[in-house]
């Protein structure tokens, strides 16, 4: 029997899928009692996402922003250093930048592909920055620019080469977020492994999730180190508590890893699935007038982690906070991005580039439901859906 509109049940933007050896592996911690952050599968999933990602070493935490925290930190930002990062963003790697003491500078994004505009960080670089004793400083705050934390937004990698040289140039480090992008490739290369450290996270709305959970991967081996020594509370003596510095309580538990290396075995199943639904979408949406596709670089294999289009209003015929409210009661969850930390309350005072392209981005953008189990029928459903509304105005 064919689903019609009428009996299809309300459709979820992204929740995760739990089918492969999750059960298997977390009842083996619950069965043995390794439930806390010491255990075989926290060793295991670290293993199997530097593997994954092709990089030397993986620290696993408690949650991607933990990841971000501690990347900054031991990446040698410090209190009151400024670190460039992208305004169109999940406010987690800007909040991570206030942990750490330091100040963000917040950079639109480029329209083409929606990811850090490497212009505009050139012409803040060149322009608003110069150099003094082998430091990088803000001409107008005077403070040292330390990082650039380029986000990889949607599944999709950043323009890496441009800001790699620029961090070259400056003397500055970058530190990925690719929180929303493992399995994605860059000219080949895998995102988390251009720049000099990066972080994932696995919380419940991602590729692959334990629950919450993040991980640093890097190559430096002094900085895994460190970031290992930080996210356990800063440990030198186990036995006599003896802490060294102020460390944290960021590491990811037994339980949650069990449950990681049993989704991490089905990634390449998932980022299959995920191109598949973004090349329905692509097909299904590109006669309707008003509506823009997700891009994808041709220097990119995205792993169209949320689905994301835009809505021209004018040409569509109504905006997309609209379309949210319209497709809500054909039984669809959508969603507008994030709004940019150059408007967010919190952040709003931060310095930042000229940002028209993510005030367009975030006006237009709709994510469509996009779940791994999405089945044919109700993607049809939110096709269709997409195109009525447009007709029905
Ligand atoms: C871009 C980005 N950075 C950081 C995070 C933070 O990760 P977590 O929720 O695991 O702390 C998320 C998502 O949650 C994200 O989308």
């Amino acid at each position: 029997m064919t689903k019609s509109s009428t009996d299809v049940a309300y459709i979820p933007l992204s929740v995760p899928e739990i089918r492969g050896n999750e059960w298997k592996y977390v009842k083996d911690c619950l069965d043995t009692g390794w439930v806390s952050s010491v255990g075989v599968y926290v060793c295991r999933f670290e293993q199997m996402v530097a593997q994954t990602v092709g990089m030397r070493t993986a620290v696993a935490t408690s949650s991607g922003t933990a990841a971000l925290h501690i990347a900054l930190l031991v990446s040698g930002v410090q209190p009151d250093d400024e670190v460039l990062v992208s305004t169109l963003t999940f406010i987690a790697p800007v909040n991570a930048i206030r942990y750490a003491d330091a100040w963000p500078v917040l950079i639109d994004a480029e329209p083409q592909f929606w990811q850090i505009d490497p212009q505009k960080l050139t012409d803040f670089l060149r322009n608003n920055c110069y150099l003094s004793n082998g430091e990088l400083r803000n001409r107008k705050t005077e403070r040292r620019v330390k990082a650039i934390l380029p986000v990889h937004i949607l599944g999709h990698p950043a323009d890496m080469n441009a800001i790699v040289s620029l961090a070259r140039e400056f003397g500055l480090v970058v530190i990925e977020d690719a929180t929303e992008c493992l399995g994605a490739k860059y000219r080949g290369h895998s995102a988390g492994t251009l720049g000099d450290i990066a972080c994932f996270s696995f919380n419940g709305n991602k590729i692959i999730t334990t629950g919450g959970g993040g991980m640093i991967v890097t190559s430096n081996a002094e900085w895994a180190a460190r970031a290992r020594y930080l996210t356990t509370q800063a440990k030198d003596d186990p036995t006599e508590f003896v802490h060294g510095e102020i460390g944290y309580n960021y590491r990811l538990t037994n339980i949650q890893a069990a449950m990681g290396c049993g989704q991490i075995e089905m990634l390449g199943a998932y980022i299959d699935k995920k191109r598949r639904i973004a090349a329905h979408y692509e097909f299904g949406l590109k006669e309707i007038p008003g509506i823009t596709s997700m891009p994808q670089a041709p220097w990119a294999e995205s792993i169209f982690w949320l689905y994301t289009m835009l809505v021209d209003e004018d040409r569509f015929g109504m905006n997309a906070r609209r379309l949210v409210k319209e497709l809500d009661t054909r039984g669809i969850q959508s969603r507008p991005l994030w709004q940019p930390m150059h408007r967010s309350p919190v952040h709003c005072r931060a310095e930042a580039s000229p940002c028209e392209t993510a005030d367009l981005l975030h006006a237009r953008a709709l994510s469509l439901p996009c779940s791994v189990g999405l089945t044919e029928a109700d993607q049809e459903h939110v096709i269709t859906s997409i195109a009525h509304a447009a007709h029905a105005q």
